[in-house]
């Protein structure tokens, strides 16, 4: 798994997702998604809240945990499938190792009972069962220490001692003791004031730059910190991209309408300085997948065409950037 085989660094391919029901069926939320992450890059993943954000980023690690369900598609990371080599041995990629995920709301979901520190050496050991204590104790000292968490007033704390903000970083600190080629993080600034969310945002263009991680997914509604780190942006909507591309194309120049009135949210002034303001786009249930034929946009479309309620659409590219949409330019 150290040989990078290919120039992408992480590649999904035609990735569609369901839950299982408890009745033996199906429900789709994510559907034909296709995106690839080269070294270095930082891909942003926004939307309304049940467009499928946390699915996709879940299957990103390569598990289908509880009722989710794979139904078409590819993970590769340095061009190995996640999905097709698990029975080929050791080399295989191996989520948590190779791959790491922040799940959304972390902060409050690590073991009350434990402290931070036997958090941090399970994580490890778990992954390297060799691995001696000192080595162990070590390697996190000093991980947590490069990154600006001081190992004396967090490692002995329980989770519970830790602020939110707090959490979250040590949480952000942990997914990245492996090393990991890839990590994921979902809504990291949800539960956090300004101040953290802009160590957040330090913390991963860290990773990068120290060569920690070569790439980042970041699952965020908040366009304005992503606008601030991401090089790469995914609008989702109802279980599919709709618009990707280079940052400042998708939300300075959205094309999509819906990333259009998405971005309208906000005053995007520059990626340095980002103003929010509320959206006059009222919240309405997404529709599913399984009730619509056409593009599932077509109900709250402003651009809305006579054969949009019916027809398909497919990803094509439009300049640089791939759209959803038959109509967008
Ligand atoms: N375990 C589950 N079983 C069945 N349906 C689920 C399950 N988890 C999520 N869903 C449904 O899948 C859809 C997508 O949910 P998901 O959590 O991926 O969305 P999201 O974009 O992350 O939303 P949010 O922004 O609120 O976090 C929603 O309709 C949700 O109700
Ligand atoms: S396909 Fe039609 S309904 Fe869908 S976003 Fe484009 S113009 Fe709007
Ligand atoms: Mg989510």
């Amino acid at each position: 798994m150290e040989q990078i085989q290919n120039s992408l660094l992480f590649e999904v391919e035609n990735l569609s997702l369901a839950y299982k029901t408890p009745h033996g069926g199906t429900v789709s939320v994510v559907n034909e998604v296709s995106f690839g992450l080269r070294s270095g890059e930082i891909l942003g993943i926004s939307g309304e809240s049940g467009a499928g954000k946390s699915s996709l980023a879940t299957a990103c690690l390569g598990l289908m945990p509880g009722t989710l369900l794979r139904v078409t598609g590819d993970l590769k990371l340095g061009g190995i499938s996640l999905v097709h080599s698990r029975s080929k041995g050791r080399s295989s990629p191996r989520p948590g190792r190779h791959i790491s995920l922040v799940p959304q709301g972390i902060s409050s979901g690590l073991n009350p009972t434990c402290k931070v520190r036997s958090v941090a050496l399970d994580v490890l050991r778990s992954h390297f069962p060799g691995i001696k204590k000192k080595q162990a104790s070590d390697l996190i000292r000093d991980r947590f220490s490069n990154l600006g968490l001081d190992p004396k007033c967090v490692l002995d704390c329980y989770p519970c001692e830790l602020s939110g903000g707090m959490g979250q970083r040590v949480a952000i600190a942990m997914s990245t003791l492996m090393n990991p080629k890839l990590t994921i993080a979902d809504e990291p600034t949800s539960a956090v004031d300004v101040v953290t969310a802009k160590l957040v945002i330090q913390l991963y263009k860290r990773l990068i730059k120290d060569g920690i991680v070569e790439g980042v997914i970041l699952v965020s509604h908040d366009l304005t910190f992503l606008s601030q780190i991401a090089t790469k942006m995914a609008i989702m909507y109802a279980g599919e991209i709709v618009e990707l591309g280079a940052t400042e194309q998708v939300l300075i120049d959205p094309v999509h309408p819906y990333t259009r009135i998405l971005t309208d949210a906000y005053v995007l002034e520059n990626k340095n300085d980002t103003i929010c303001q509320a959206t006059s786009f009222a919240p309405q249930d997404l529709p599913k997948r399984d009730q619509t034929k056409g593009c599932p946009f077509a109900a709250r479309c402003p651009d809305v065409q006579a054969d949009c309620p019916t027809t398909q659409q497919i990803t094509r590219e439009v300049g640089g950037r791939l759209l959803r949409c038959a109509y967008a330019k």
